[in-house]
Parts: structure tokens; sequence; C-alpha cells
């Protein structure tokens, strides 16, 4: 993979946005992980397939770079409720929503990144279930818009999974409020988690219309501006962009 200076130095959080539309040129597959393969395999269609592939070629290359190792090379771990880490290795969080993904790395805290393009994923009803009783409060004497419902929600997602959790850590125990989006505020947020109290710092990141959030276990990111990249796949200068992967092959 190419080598891109700068990355992963210590005190920053990196955010890379990943452009999923585009095919995956042959060949590259082989540095995805048997697991991440028979992943890619189950998927019925073949968009979902591509985005798939794509994010996690993403990832590996993004990770190959901080670690300074071929991306074939870098190995996963997961949890009970499947969030990946890499031992000894940079904290990480993807998400992605449609064609977009978004990678955030850190060195120094747990981290959790949340995106959403569309429509609320959940029903109004639904949502009223994960809100916390002072959200619910709130959403009682505001007249809230889809797009704040959607802004809870990705700050939600992204604290429970810097907690590792997910939705498995019941989202109304958790509150980050309904308020203005703020690019700029890091907020301090906290839930209780098998007795302990886990303290979380969550930060609204500017994408246009789309709603995206990250949570930074512990401390906010005290020094210097956050790093917004746009992925560059590293065969975009190749010439291999029609030669895309025949993924029926793939298992
Ligand atoms: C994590 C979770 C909130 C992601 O929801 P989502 O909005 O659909 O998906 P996103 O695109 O934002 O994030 C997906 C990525 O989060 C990561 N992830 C998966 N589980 C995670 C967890 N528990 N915590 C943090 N990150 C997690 C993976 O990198 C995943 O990417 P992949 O699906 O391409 O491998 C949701 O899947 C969840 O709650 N999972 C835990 C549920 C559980 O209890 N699992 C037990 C094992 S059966």
């Amino acid at each position: 993979m190419v080598s891109r200076p700068g990355w992963g130095s210590q005190n920053t959080l990196d955010l890379i946005q990943v452009d999923l539309s585009r095919p995956v040129p042959t060949g590259l597959a082989e540095c995805l992980s048997p697991d991440e393969l028979a992943r890619a395999q189950s998927f019925g269609f073949d968009h979902l397939r591509r985005r798939y592939l794509t994010a996690h070629l993403a990832l590996r290359d993004v990770l190959s770079n901080h670690l300074a190792c071929p991306a074939a090379d870098v190995s996963f771990v997961k949890n009970a409720w499947d969030k990946p880490s890499i031992p000894d290795g940079p904290y990480f969080s993807l998400t992605h929503s449609d064609d977009l993904a978004v990678i955030a790395v850190d060195h120094d805290h747990e981290i959790g990144v949340d995106l959403e393009t569309g429509s609320l994923v959940l029903t109004r009803e639904e949502m009223a279930g994960v809100l916390s009783p002072d959200e619910l409060e709130e959403s009682g004497e505001r007249d809230l818009s889809e797009a704040d419902f959607l802004r809870l929600w990705v700050r939600k997602e992204a604290v429970l999974k810097s907690l590792g959790k997910g939705t498995a850590h019941d989202p109304s125990r958790l509150t980050v409020g309904f308020h203005a989006v703020d690019f700029d505020r890091w907020r301090e947020v906290s839930t209780v988690d098998d007795g302990d109290r886990h303290v979380f710092h969550v930060l609204d990141i500017r994408m246009g219309t789309v709603s995206c959030a990250v949570a930074r276990r512990d401390q906010p990111l005290s020094m210097g501006p956050l790093a917004f990249r746009r992925w560059t796949p590293p065969w975009s200068s190749s010439g291999q962009e029609d030669a895309a992967i025949d993924t029926k092959s793939l298992a």
C-alpha cells in the first residue's frame, strides 16, 4: 500500500472519509482476511459487497499506514459485541451508510464514530424507547425535526461504539441531548455499565447534510484541529479502476 507521510501522529484524531461507490480492482481483495472475504461473499447484492470490500480495504490501508506494515498484516480481534480492535495498535472505529464511510483513528483514546446519510433508521415511537429520561422530557417540550433525532442518534451510537458494546448497552441509559449542532465543542457525557461510570466526549462532525459524530473515551482532543481527509484508493492512479473484482470468486 502507498505510504502517506504524516498519518499516524500522536495527539491527533484522524478522520477519513471514504467513497464506497468505486469499483475495487482485481487482486486487492487478497489483503483481506478469510473472515472478511466470507462476510463479503455473504452479501446478496453486488453493491453491498462492493461497499463492504471498499470500506475494509480502506480500513486496512489507513491502519497499515499507522502501523507501517503491509495492509494484509493488519490483524484484528473482536470483543464479545463484535467491536474490532488491533492489539497494541491505534484505536479506530468504522461507520458506513450508503456509499459513504468514515474511519476514525486515535492513538491515545478509545474512539467511536457514526454517520447516517439518509432518513431516520427508527420510527419516532422506536426512538422514544432509546431516549434517556432527560431526552424524553426535552423531546416533549420541543417541536423536534427528523434532523434533530438523527443528530441525537449518531451522537448516541458514536458513544456506544466507543464503549464497545453498541446497542447491546441500553441507549436510554445515556444522555447526549438534542442541542444544536456544534462542530467546535466536545461535550462530556457518561453512562454506567456493569456498575462502572464511563466518561466520553462527543463532537458533531461537519459533513454537509450527512449526520456524523465522533466520541472519544475520557478526554476531548486538546491539541490541534481535527484532521479530516478523503481517502484516495492506492489503485486510483494505477489504471486498474475498470478491472473490478469478480466478487463471485471470493469464497
Ligand atoms: C455497532 C453497531 C452500533 C453498528 O451499527 P450500524 O449503525 O449498523 O453500523 P456502522 O456502519 O455505524 O458500524 C459498523 C461497524 O462498527 C464496527 N462494530 C461492530 N460491532 C461493534 C461494537 N460492538 N462496538 C463498536 N464498533 C462495532 C465494525 O467495524 C462495523 O463494520 P463492519 O460491519 O463493516 O464490520 C451495531 O452493530 C451494534 O449495536 N452491534 C453490537 C450488537 C451485539 O450485541 N453484538 C453481539 C455479537 S452477536
